[in-house]
This record gives structure tokens, C-alpha cells and sequence, in this order.
């Protein structure tokens, strides 16, 4: 091929592309000066006197419970429910009824004194035997927890009605056996403190 025909070869050819410095449109320049202005006009305008650590204005105290405000129902669901069902029906020959109980509706001192140190052995409770383990909450639930627990058994779940306790008593309660670090032993253990 002659260097004449391949020039003209070339010449026939699209030449490579490249890039221009096209100008940017003055419609997203508008926007950029706009937010710009914004911007600008937002920081002036801001409330910036207050404390910057309390973020939205609240303060500690904000975000505590008052007092009686632990719902014995949510701890009862987190902590019993498993066992003793959401209902409180228990499951037969295995987990006893927390509705209807003696042991929940008599004496509170002994309702406190078996959830603070759970129970293995045989105990009786509507008239059925039941021999298996009910875990201690000494150390799961303070006293205002343990209050709020034995109140809500004694006077909402099932329809259990029974006089409810004060934190006072749950703590005194905790105080008379706060050596005890074994199980009740079952009805020999739990009976004579219902007389
Ligand atoms: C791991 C299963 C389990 C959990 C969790 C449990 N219990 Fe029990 N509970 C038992 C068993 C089993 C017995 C019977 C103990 C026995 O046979 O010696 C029992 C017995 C009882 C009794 C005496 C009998 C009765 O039915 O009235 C009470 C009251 C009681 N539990 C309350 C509670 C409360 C309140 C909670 C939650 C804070 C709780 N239990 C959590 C298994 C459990």
C-alpha cells in the first residue's frame, strides 16, 4: 500500500474520542449556590444556647422509672412464664398452677420466701403432687422487682386476688433469710410456715 492510499484510509476514519471541558449548567450551579445560602442561613438561624451534652433537652432523671413503675407482669413473662406459662395454668405432673395456688394466695411471706430460694422436693399445690425444681431469684430481682413479681401473682394473674406487699416486706423477708443458700425443701419445708 502506498503512503498516499493509507493516508487516505485514515482520513476516512472517525477520529478517536476525547474529552472537552464542558461548562457546567448553570441550573445545578443555581442549586449548589442555593444549598450553599441554606446552609449558611441554617447555622444563624440555630438555637445553639443550650447544653450540647443534653442533646434534646432531656436530663437523667428523664429516662428513670418512677417509683412503681416495674411491671411485674413483664418480669413474670421474662422470668416464670416458661416454666409456669403465660396463664399461670402451670403444665400438668410437671409444672405446677400459679393461679388459684395456695402457696401464691395465702401467706406472702411464703410466696416471697419461694421466690427467693426456689424450691426441689415434693410439694402439694391444688391437690396435686409435684416434684421437680423451681430456680432461686435472690440475685435476679432486687427488692423492687421481687415486689413488683409477687404483686402481680397475688392480684392480676388468672384473676388471683389477694392482698397485695410493700417493698418493706419483701425486704425484711430477704433480710430473715439472707444466710440461706440451699432450696426449700418442699412441703416439709414450706407447710409449717403456712400455719
Ligand atoms: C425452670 C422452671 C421454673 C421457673 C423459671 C419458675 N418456676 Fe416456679 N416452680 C417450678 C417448679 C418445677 C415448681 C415445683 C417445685 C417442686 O416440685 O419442688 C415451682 C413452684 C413454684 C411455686 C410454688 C407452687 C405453686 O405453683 O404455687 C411458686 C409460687 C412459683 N414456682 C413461682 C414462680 C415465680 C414467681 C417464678 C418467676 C419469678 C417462677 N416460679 C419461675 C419451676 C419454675
Amino acid at each position: 500500500m502506498s503512503d498516499n492510499r493509507k493516508y487516505e484510509a485514515q482520513q476516512r476514519e472517525y477520529s478517536d474520542p476525547e474529552e472537552n471541558a464542558a461548562p457546567i449548567p448553570w441550573v445545578v450551579l443555581l442549586i449548589i449556590a442555593g444549598l450553599f445560602l441554606w446552609g449558611i442561613y441554617y447555622i444563624f438561624s440555630s438555637d445553639l444556647s443550650h447544653d450540647a451534652t443534653v442533646g434534646d433537652n432531656r436530663i437523667v432523671a428523664d429516662f428513670e422509672l418512677p417509683e412503681g413503675a416495674v411491671d411485674g407482669h413483664q418480669l413474670f413473662v421474662a422470668q416464670c412464664a416458661a416454666c409456669h406459662q403465660a396463664t399461670g395454668a402451670g403444665v400438668a405432673g410437671v409444672f405446677p398452677p400459679l393461679v388459684g395456688s395456695e402457696w401464691v394466695l395465702r401467706k406472702p411471706e411464703v410466696l416471697v420466701q419461694i421466690m427467693l430460694h426456689g424450691i426441689t422436693g415434693e410439694i402439694t399445690v391444688k391437690g396435686n403432687k409435684y416434684n421437680g425444681a423451681m430456680p432461686e431469684f435472690r440475685e435476679k430481682f432486687n427488692d423492687e422487682e421481687m415486689t413488683a413479681v409477687v404483686n402481680y401473682l397475688r392480684t392480676e394473674l388468672g384473676g388471683n386476688s389477694a392482698d397485695p406487699v410493700d417493698m418493706a416486706f419483701v425486704k425484711a423477708e430477704r433480710e430473715k433469710t439472707a444466710d440461706k443458700t440451699d432450696h426449700w425443701n418442699g412441703d416439709a419445708d414450706l407447710a409449717p410456715m403456712e400455719e
